[in-house]
């Protein structure tokens, strides 16, 4: 793939899709966001231009809209698509179920389709270990099974990938790679990018830095009841630069691919954590004490998962670099960033 490749990346401005972008500009690939900010702030425009030195080219579209993303399509010759754009709430997806249908999968089958009428041929899309559901066995590899999504969110996810199989299963000349993401944390070290929740964040992390920071009053564990080692919950927390560099191993091992390539991948490091080491490794590494208390558990936990990270390693060279303390260090950082800026 030549190294000045136009490469679309829907969602450009979210957690995830920010942290690409700014490594797809280091390593000189020229990025095009896509992003209507519905769930992201322009404030992240600033931050990836303050890490690269360079404005990140922006078009404020929705991907659902087919005939705007037609001419985007049509300015750009693109080598590659990173589709981030999607709902991810778990929770809000089972009050808004058909919200999350439209949105996730008409954006997907958008982009599929513009890739097939402009022979774009690499495709690496944002998918999540939500789709093991409860896996019986709680290191998965990709041939674990999958089991009936726990919520519509994950029931897109699941259902995306097997659009995207079926699509190159009718030789549309695509090569796909499916990136099933464990739990992203952390921020980019500079602090000029990381997560913005909107509201009160679902996600633990950003919750645990909240309330040490003082935006939330207490953490409530949610259970710590589980057949784990202390009780809580087991999760693999991917640093959210070591998640976006697999993007890029992944669109450049695309790019050596022939057509109607399907690959799925873990995007994991391969070891569990409770929730209650987070709380103990946060207070260790930031020196601040936590508020928080034992509450009940969570409809639609699953108690452990987390990924065998190993076929990634085989595929693309890739492998999570980043420890468990700097991503709770970045995390912090980047939450006192914010508090400072009020
Ligand atoms: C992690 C652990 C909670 C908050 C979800 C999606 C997944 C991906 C990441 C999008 C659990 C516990 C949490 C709190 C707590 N999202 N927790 N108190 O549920 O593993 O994954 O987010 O791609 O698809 O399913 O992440 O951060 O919500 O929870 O005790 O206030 O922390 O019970 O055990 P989860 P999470």
């Amino acid at each position: 793939m030549k190294k000045t490749a136009n490469i679309l990346v829907t969602g450009g401005a979210g957690f995830i899709g920010s942290h690409t972008v700014v490594l797809l500009i280091e390593q000189g690939f020229n990025p095009v966001i896509v992003d209507d900010f519905r769930n992201s702030e322009k404030r992240v425009l600033k931050g990836i231009e303050e890490i690269t030195g360079q404005i990140p080219v922006v078009h404020e579209v929705d991907v659902v809209d087919k005939e705007a993303m037609h001419a985007i399509f049509q300015q750009y010759n693109f080598e590659g698509v990173i589709h981030f754009a999607a709902y991810k709430a778990v929770g809000e997806s089972v009050q808004k179920p058909l919200m999350y249908y439209r949105n996730n999968l008409v954006s997907l089958m958008n982009c599929i389709e513009l890739c097939e009428e402009f022979e774009v041929k690499n495709f690496v899309f944002s998918s999540s270990c939500t789709v093991y559901g409860e896996p019986d066995d709680i290191l998965v590899n990709e041939n674990t099974p999958i089991k009936p999504a726990n919520s519509p969110y994950g029931q897109t996810k699941q259902v995306s990938e097997q659009i995207l199989k079926d699509a190159i299963d009718s030789k549309n000349g695509l090569r796909v790679l499916c990136l099933r993401y464990f739990n992203p944390i952390g921020a980019h070290e500079s602090s000029a990018i990381g997560e913005l929740p909107i509201g009160v964040p679902n996600n633990l992390v950003p919750y645990v830095t909240q309330t040490a920071i003082g935006k939330l009053e207490q953490l409530t564990v949610f259970g710590d009841d589980y057949q784990t080692p202390d009780g809580s919950c087991i999760r693999d927390y991917i640093h959210v630069m070591d998640l976006a560099e697999a993007h890029i191993h992944g669109m450049k091992w695309l790019s050596r691919q022939k057509d109607d390539t399907y690959e799925i991948l873990n995007a994991g490091t391969g070891v569990g954590v409770s929730v209650l080491e987070i709380i103990h490794t946060f207070e260790k590494v930031t020196g601040t004490a936590l508020n928080w208390k034992i509450g009940p558990r969570r409809e639609g936990d699953v108690s452990q998962i987390y990924a065998d990270p190993k076929r990634a390693f085989d595929l693309l060279g890739w492998k999570t670099k980043r420890s468990i303390e700097e991503s709770l260090k970045d995390a912090w950082n980047w939450e006192q960033k914010l508090a400072n800026e009020k």
